[in-house]
């Protein structure tokens, strides 16, 4: 296996307990927010729509509403993603903006770790909660809250399922015929 920069911080990203009190730097949170514009989507439907919530007391609100989650407590920036929901539906008539989302979140995340910030995603949340604190109209889901910060505190890196468990090659369970 070749080892690259992206991979070793992919492995290596610790899940974070809480946030310090330390304000993200603009140019980190431009940088962070440019990744997500160039996430891959269905049909290049580009769904996401992101409000970035920095005022403490609407950062209070959202922890409200996200059942008062340490991280999203203790953030300086959570990242609201919502998604135009008729973005683009794929030939089996499934919606495709969940997806989207992820990777546009998970592009997000890779590129605070390389900047040597923290993140962490959040779907335990109240959508409604969430939709009044910062006006989000009923029709547009909220996907995820993604904060973000400087970490004070870490956990362990959790333990990853085995490559035989979650890879099967050329069918569903099956070994690899030669060693790597
Ligand atoms: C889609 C998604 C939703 C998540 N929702 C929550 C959540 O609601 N609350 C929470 O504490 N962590 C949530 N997490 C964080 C995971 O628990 C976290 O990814 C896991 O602890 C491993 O940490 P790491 O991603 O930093 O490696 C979520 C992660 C993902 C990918």
């Amino acid at each position: 296996m070749r080892l690259t920069r992206l991979l070793h911080l992919a492995r290596n990203r610790r899940p974070v307990r809480r946030f310090r009190d330390r304000l993200v730097e603009p140019d980190m949170l431009e940088a962070v927010l440019e990744a997500a514009r160039y996430a891959p989507s269905a049909h290049e439907g580009q769904p996401w729509r992101f409000v970035v919530v920095q005022e403490a007391l609407t950062r209070h609100t959202l922890a409200a509403a996200a059942f008062n989650h340490p991280h999203v407590r203790t953030a300086p920036v959570v990242i609201v993603c919502c998604a135009r929901i008729h973005s683009h539906v794929s030939g089996t008539g499934r919606p495709s903006f969940a997806g989207d989302l992820a990777a546009a979140a998970q592009t997000m995340v890779l590129t605070a770790a390389d900047l040597g910030l923290d993140s962490s995603w959040i779907y335990g949340f109240r959508e409604s909660g969430v939709r009044s604190a910062i006006g989000v109209p009923g029709h547009v889901p909220v996907v995820a809250l993604l904060c973000l910060g400087y970490h004070d505190g870490l956990s362990d890196l959790p333990e990853r399922r085995a490559r035989e468990e979650v890879i099967g090659w050329d069918r569903w369970g099956a070994n690899r015929k030669t060693a790597p």
